[in-house]
């Protein structure tokens, strides 16, 4: 079977590198891909967004399977292209894809298959809104109802500044705060079938202790120790399987990589927010702990048998991920600097994200710019070579926080002492 997996980020990366160790799987092509993604695939231009050019590229390189990675061309309705041009195609049509690109839509969806989240109303003017903040009261929690890269929600106790955020977004939603750890975990379903997968967690600031500003995600591992053990089986029937369901009643079937990013509050499961793909950087360990073949998997999903293969099977062990990222990152990012150690890195993968090749050399070229993923034993043993990893790697201002997955580790042996401990990340 021959793939392509469509964008250029270290989600892209270990998606493709996990396709590349499917035995069913006899090329991996990216689009546009990364200098990371050459190693394992051949690379193409392409403008990720654009789904006549990434159906004619698919028809010419005689696709088997299209992957989509990021959200912005599953919005833009890519996979409807592709479908349409007759290859197979991982990932959600442009209608469904609103579970992601509209924050109004997904409580709507919500509200009718009666999945847990958190109360919430759309304001649309200045009025709206000071009313809304009075009604659910500090912390306050204003998101910009659109895509935003992760950068539209802002929580703050304060104000003035929440309102001010209203006021920048044409249209936002106002919502009651949720206490307790975050969890992601993804699903792949048919539109009819949900496979989900184990739970992950990420880790939004830029600094230990979560302090500082939100980004894309500095880093994540998988499995969380610290959960308790009927998560899967609880989300799947309060909130997955609801969702496809509601969602296919409407005649807009989801297919593709359902993400549920879920806060454990004190009182009970509730749904932060969907995504319509895959979490970066939560699929990194995510792909390093896949014990049965990707491709296989993605492929039965988009042509709408699921139910004929088995459900994902994971390594016993653990994986942790740790991104660096360029010097002034999350509020720019510098590009040009020159990345060595790569090649000194043992024990992990060296997953690409914001790199470029500048005379031969490889340089940084964006704010996340790698992800040193590595498995082990237990959390323990995957911390220590992902940061053995780091610590091989250097470029100028290079970023990264120290403490992923170290409460989860210390913690491995007493979950609920883990549990407090992680707090909201
Ligand atoms: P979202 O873009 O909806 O994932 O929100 C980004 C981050 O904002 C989440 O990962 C949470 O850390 C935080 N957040 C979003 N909604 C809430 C909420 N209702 N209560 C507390 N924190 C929230
Ligand atoms: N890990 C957060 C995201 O992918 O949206």
């Amino acid at each position: 079977m021959k793939t392509l997996v469509i964008g250029s980020g270290g989600r892209e990366h270990a998606l493709a590198l996990a396709l590349s160790r499917d035995p069913s799987v006899t090329q991996v092509h990216c689009a546009p891909g990364n200098p990371g993604m050459a190693d394992i695939a051949t690379l193409h231009q392409v403008d990720a967004s654009d789904g006549t050019a990434v159906a004619e590229l698919a028809t010419t390189v005689g696709i088997d399977l299209v992957v989509i990675g990021p959200e912005a061309p599953l919005v833009a309705g890519v996979a409807d292209a592709v479908r349409a041009a007759g290859i197979s195609c991982f990932g959600p049509s442009k209608e469904a894809a609103q579970l992601e690109g509209s924050k109004a839509f997904a409580k709507e969806v919500m509200a009718a298959a009666g999945v847990p989240t958190a109360q919430a109303r759309v304001c649309r003017t200045p009025d709206e809104a000071r009313a809304a903040l009075d009604t659910f009261g500090a912390p306050y929690v204003v998101k910009d109802d659109g895509l935003a890269a992760g950068k539209g929600v802002v929580v703050t106790s304060d104000r003035a500044l929440a309102l001010a955020h209203a006021a920048s977004c044409e249209q936002v939603l106002i919502e009651e705060f949720l206490d307790g750890p975050e969890v992601s975990l993804f699903a792949v379903t048919d539109g009819v079938t949900v496979y989900p997968m184990q739970p992950a967690q990420d880790f939004k600031r830029i600094s230990d202790d979560d302090q500082g500003p939100n980004t894309g995600g500095m880093g994540a591992y998988t499995p969380l120790p610290w959960a308790p053990y009927d998560l899967i089986d609880e989300v799947l029937g309060t909130v997955l399987q609801p969702t496809v369901d509601e969602m296919a009643r409407r005649g807009t079937p989801f297919q593709g990589l359902l993400y549920a990013g879920l806060a454990l509050t004190s009182n009970g499961v509730r749904v932060v927010e969907f995504n319509a793909r895959f979490g970066d950087p939560e699929t990194q360990p995510l792909m390093a702990l896949l014990d049965s073949p990707l491709g296989e998997l993605l492929k039965a999903a988009a042509d709408s048998r699921l139910h004929e293969v088995s459900a994902p099977r994971w390594h016993p062990g653990a994986a942790v991920a740790v991104v660096l990222a360029s010097k002034g990152y999350p509020e720019g990012s510098s590009k040009g600097d020159v990345i060595t150690g790569v090649s000194d890195v043992i024990d992990a993968d060296v997953i690409h994200a914001g790199t470029a090749l500048s005379e031969g050399q490889l340089v940084t070229a964006g704010g996340r710019v790698l992800a040193v993923t590595a498995f082990g034993e237990d959390l323990n043993q995957a911390r220590e070579r992902a940061y053995r990893g780091v610590e091989a790697i250097n470029f100028e201002g290079a970023q990264w926080r120290t403490d992923i997955a170290k409460l989860a580790a210390s913690a491995t042996t007493d979950q609920s002492a883990a549990r407090e401990a992680e707090g909201p990340s």
